[in-house]
């Protein structure tokens, strides 16, 4: 199973991505944390992506997209992956695309978290408080919230035209939350074996977007 999910920041797509991970025994691609760890370590990558990172810009995609690939390999090979914050460019999403096309990978499924905006400044304080992310004090994160709207939202409708996006309502119990998408996996799972090929990504072809 290859999943994505999409959402704004604070919309719990880390949490559920775990959860996901853990319950389908997939491996977890999480973009944020990988650029993260390579700051840590002080790679050339991390150099350049903490100056993105601390403004709350995405990372060019060239970076990113390089960063992933052989994660995503890797992952497929031993059963399938679920995708945190990967894609966020329509960029990113046609370089995945078309990657995945030309391996016969496409991705099953796209959650998206809907979320209201009051809620997830509540939460990101709340972490800031808790974990001291450099990017979560308030300024940068209504920076990364006008990001998300203006280079990320837009896979909503490209992931709709391909018939593969579900929203997920990501408000309430993380518990319920994860009831509701687990029991979306399994239908999806379920019906996709019952009817053998059932990808709308091979239907649409890469001219669809
Ligand atoms: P990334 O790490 O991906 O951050 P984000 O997308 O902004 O997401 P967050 O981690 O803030 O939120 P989340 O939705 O994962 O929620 P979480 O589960 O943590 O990216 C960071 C940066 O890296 C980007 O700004 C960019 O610079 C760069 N980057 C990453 N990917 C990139 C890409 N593809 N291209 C270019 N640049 C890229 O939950 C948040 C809080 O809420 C937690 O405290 C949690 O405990 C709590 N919570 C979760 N669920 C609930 C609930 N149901 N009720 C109450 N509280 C909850």
């Amino acid at each position: 199973m290859r999943v994505l999910l999409i959402g704004p920041p604070g919309a719990g797509k880390g949490t559920q991505a775990s959860r996901i991970a853990d319950h389908f025994d997939l491996a977890r691609i999480a973009t944020g944390d990988l650029l993260r760890e390579q700051v840590a370590n002080g790679t050339e990558l991390g150099k350049v992506a903490k100056e993105y990172m601390d403004r709350g810009d995405l990372v060019p995609d060239d970076l990113v997209i390089e960063m992933t690939r052989d994660r995503m390999v890797e992952a497929n090979e031993e059963g399938g992956y679920v995708l945190d914050g990967y894609p966020r460019t329509l960029a990113q999403a046609e370089a995945a695309y078309r990657w995945a096309l030309a391996r016969g990978i496409p991705f099953d499924l796209t959650l998206y978290f809907e979320i209201e905006e009051q809620e997830l400044l509540a939460r990101l304080a709340g972490r800031a408080r808790e974990e001291h992310r450099s990017d979560d004090t308030e300024e940068t994160v209504r920076h990364r919230l006008e990001v998300f709207a203006n280079q990320t939202r837009p896979l909503v409708d490209y992931y709709q035209r391909r018939g593969i996006l579900v929203p997920i309502n990501a408000v309430g119990p993380i518990d319920a939350i994860s009831e509701e998408i687990f029991a979306t996996l399994h239908w999806h799972k379920a019906r996709t074996m019952s009817a053998g090929v059932n990808r709308p990504e091979w239907v649409l072809g890469p001219t669809a977007t």
